[in-house]
């Protein structure tokens, strides 16, 4: 069940209202409804949070607890119908971006099932990458961003206490759009992140790079000098690396923006070729412009318009019989989709 829900909500479902600027509110807080001085707050150090609050009348905190009380308490249950098929179950997620001035995700609904490939697909704008990024908290850090509504992950809200973000993070990694190699050689980039969970043995570590190498099949080019800068392998190879970089965390997710949008077609095929290789262990969410790969690759696919979700639905369906006309505009290549 999402934290605010048609029926319970103590003001207007998200989706429908816009969130006031919340960037500019300060004069006028006490007639915000609950949700708005909810998210308001938040944004406060906690004297300025306490100030405000008492400055509101009595029935206005009362429903401002009310409200919080239900956000809090929808995050911190196992969500107790989550579907074992699924590794992520998302359930009305909306997304805002400038303190509430513009949303960019409405009301997402859509499961993604495990060890599968899903493929995001849709115009530029759509807010593919948008989505992507909460899958692992990645907007975290930016305060300006509100989001509403739910992500479940393996039947745990990811916003719950029980994972840290770095645990998040360990379970759910990221390979971005361009190589992003550290600075350092090929065998220290793949031992970071087992060092920084407190692996120091050399034997252990000597395993999980030469491991990680052999699952992101770059193993074999690299294998007689792991010393060498990770900066001098070339953009397949690095990116491949990034791959080999992720997996020695053992991630149960790897979520990838559009991967192969700066290689060429044989350094595509291998990635393409890895992408289904690790999915017997791995559940791989993919960005892509490209319909081909999507078609190559993934076994479900989520067609974004506009931040909406038009349709998910397998692979073969979206792209042998789609359902809307959005979709078959897409597909064509119509221009009217375009934001
Ligand atoms: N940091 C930000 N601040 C404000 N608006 C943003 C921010 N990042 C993205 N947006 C907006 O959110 C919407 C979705 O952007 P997003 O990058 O998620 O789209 P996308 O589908 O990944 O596009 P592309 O295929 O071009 O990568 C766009 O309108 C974009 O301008
Ligand atoms: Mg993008």
């Amino acid at each position: 069940m999402a934290e605010i829900t048609k029926k319970t909500a103590v003001t207007k479902p998200l989706n429908q209202e816009p969130i006031n600027d919340l960037a500019n509110v300060e004069s006028d807080f006490k007639k915000l409804d609950a949700r708005s001085q909810y998210y308001y707050l938040r944004k406060l150090k906690p004297f300025k949070r306490a100030v405000k609050f008492v400055s509101l009348s009595h029935q206005k905190q009362k429903d401002l607890l009310a409200f919080r009380k239900q956000n809090r308490s929808q995050k911190s249950k196992p969500k107790t119908d989550f579907n074992e098929e699924n590794i992520f179950e998302v359930r009305n997620f909306n997304l805002w971006y400038n303190n509430g001035d513009k949303q960019a995700l409405f009301d997402i609904n859509f499961d993604i099932k495990k060890n599968k490939v899903t493929a995001l697909i849709g115009p530029s704008g759509c807010g593919k990458s948008t989505f992507l990024r909460n899958l692992n908290r990645m907007h975290d850090l930016d305060n300006s961003i509100i989001t509403e509504g739910d992500i479940w992950f393996n039947g745990e809200n990811i916003n719950s206490k029980k994972y840290s973000l770095m645990e998040l993070r360990t379970k759910v990694g990221m390979v971005f759009q361009k190589p992003t190699p550290f600075n350092m050689s090929i065998y220290d980039n793949i031992a970071f992140g087992p060092k920084n969970h407190g692996i120091k043995d050399k034997n252990t570590l000597d395993n999980i790079v030469k491991e990680s190498l052999m699952d992101a099949a770059l193993w074999e080019d690299v294998k007689n000098d792991l010393q060498a800068p990770a900066t001098s392998l070339s953009g397949g190879q690095q990116q491949r690396l990034c791959i080999a970089r992720s997996i020695a965390l053992k991630p149960d997710v790897l979520l990838m923006d559009e991967p192969t949008s700066a290689l060429d077609p044989i350094a595509t095929g291998k990635i393409e070729r890895l992408i289904k290789k690790l999915s017997d262990k791995v559940t791989i969410v993919i960005v892509t412009h490209s319909m081909a790969q999507a078609q190559r690759i993934s076994d479900n696919t989520v067609f974004f318009l506009k931040g909406k979700v038009i349709e998910a639905n397998t692979t073969k369906k979206i792209f042998t019989r789609p359902k809307t006309k959005e979709l078959r505009h897409y597909l064509n290549g119509d221009e009217n989709n375009d934001q």
